[in-house]
């Protein structure tokens, strides 16, 4: 059912050998995934990446996500595990040193990532979609062998720079400008809520040459960092994905080489949407490992906990609210897959994108709401997961574009489908 490119060989051999040592022993949660054989079989390097990468959230990510979360520290030893894994850059070409897989490679991957942690998740999909999604597809030869290739490793990583303190989701209104002087671009203006901004070594960032043209006058550029001119504000101090960091960007007189404009002068805009149409589905992803690690710790400590002489796993009230959370897990998984399967397939996506992000977002939400009342007052303190699970799923809903974008976006595609 599923295609993979060949060119994927190389990683389906690193995958291979770091999942292979560990196939006997894989997590329940993989081992209930056995509806997929029904959908039809996953192609076996789809198969063996999901186990992989579940085994590898199992006994890298979950152990310390707690920790990560509690220090704010930045997950660079498992970013650089997964960068030797090819998963820092998985739809990448492999002649740029990337993975050379599809997108419903990276769906899964960025789930079971994002099941272990939330935050670890946030930095992936951020290098995979944001940054190395736009230069994969505007970069010039040149561009990729000096801005992806390095950054396909895990040894360092790329960030996004659309939003402004002055617009958020209105993001035709960018104020950042960019004037040409002689051979440099001088960048000018502040960037906001940019993901990985305090670790990353370059940034797409999105700027003005002509205000006048509104979303025409907007163009992407590629910038080196540290730079002089740009400067980092503050890490923001979040609810949840709190290992993973946020600040602004502020230039001030930012010189960056004139080829470092990123396709065409005035295309930014289209830039900017169709990264994150395919953005939308790892949030979606994220969303969903988030959702799944909820109900997990759900199943368990309701499996154990007892009540008037039994686990409370017996009680109605309690099985109500796993199969709810189960059943969404399950229709936001496929609704997700089918967004990145029809990416895949080269078609039109952004309706399908938009309303994956948008339902596991919510879903993520509901979950971990639901998982934190099984647990009571054990889910409201940080000896158990589901709190941080509960914070963590909040920004699902908000970053790449809140629900109401994503609502504004699927209604806007279904009124052209029925020609109104
Ligand atoms: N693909 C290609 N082109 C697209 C497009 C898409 N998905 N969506 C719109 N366009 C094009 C239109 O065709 C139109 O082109 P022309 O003018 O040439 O005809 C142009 O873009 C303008 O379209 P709209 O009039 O629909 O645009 P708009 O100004 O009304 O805005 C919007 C549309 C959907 C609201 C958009 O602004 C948007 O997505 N906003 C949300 C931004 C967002 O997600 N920000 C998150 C930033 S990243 C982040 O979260 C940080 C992080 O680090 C994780």
């Amino acid at each position: 059912m599923l295609a993979i490119r060949g060119r994927g060989c190389h990683t389906f051999k690193r995958l291979s050998q770091y999942g292979a040592a560990r196939a006997g022993r894989l997590s329940d949660h993989v081992r209930n995934l056995s509806y997929l054989a029904e959908m039809g079989p996953l192609s076996e390097t789809h198969e063996m990446l999901r186990k992989t990468c579940a085994d590898f959230a199992e006994r890298e990510l979950i152990p310390i996500a707690g920790e990560l979360d509690k220090t704010h520290k930045f997950p660079a030893e498992q970013i650089k595990k997964m960068g030797d894994m090819g998963l820092m850059a998985l739809d990448t070409d492999v002649e740029y040193g990337g993975a050379g897989l599809d997108y419903l490679a990276y769906a899964i991957a960025m789930e079971e990532i994002s099941r272990g942690c939330a935050s670890t998740g946030v930095v992936m999909t951020v290098n995979n979609s944001l940054y190395l999604g736009p230069l994969n597809k505007w970069a010039s030869g040149e561009q990729k062998e000096k801005f992806v290739r390095p950054f396909t490793t895990g040894d360092i990583v790329g960030c996004f720079a659309l939003s402004e303190p002055g617009n958020g989701s209105d993001a035709g209104a960018a104020s950042l400008t960019a004037t040409l002087d002689g051979d440099s671009w001088v960048l000018n203006g502040t960037k906001c809520w940019i993901t990985n901004a305090h670790e990353a070594s370059a940034t797409v960032a999105f700027a003005t040459t002509d205000k006048s043209k509104r979303h025409h006058g907007i163009s992407a550029f590629i910038v080196p960092m540290p730079t002089p001119g740009l400067s980092l504000g503050k890490k923001e101090d979040k609810l949840g994905i709190r290992a993973s960091s946020t600040a602004s960007l502020i230039f001030e007189d930012c010189k960056i080489p004139k080829e470092n404009l990123l396709g065409e002068d005035g295309f930014g805009f289209k830039i900017a949407m169709q990264t994150l149409d395919a953005g939308r589905i790892g949030v979606a992803s994220q969303a969903l490992g988030i959702a799944q690690a909820a109900l997990d710790c759900a199943v368990s400590y309701s499996s154990t906990r007892t009540a008037f002489g039994k686990s409370i796993n017996k009680f109605q009230a309690i099985q109500f609210k796993l199969a709810d959370m189960a059943m969404q897990v399950e229709a936001a998984r496929l609704v997700n897959w089918r967004a990145a399967i029809l990416k895949d397939s080269g078609k039109n996506f952004t309706k399908e994108a938009a309303m994956a992000k948008l339902l596991c977002s919510e879903v993520a939400t509901s979950a971990s709401h639901q998982a934190m009342q099984v647990l009571g007052g054990m889910g409201y303190v940080s000896d158990m997961p589901a709190e941080r699970h509960y914070r963590d799923a909040r920004i699902t809903e908000i970053y790449e574009g809140t629900s109401e974008i994503q609502r504004l976006v699927i209604a806007g595609q279904i009124l052209k489908e029925y020609g109104v």
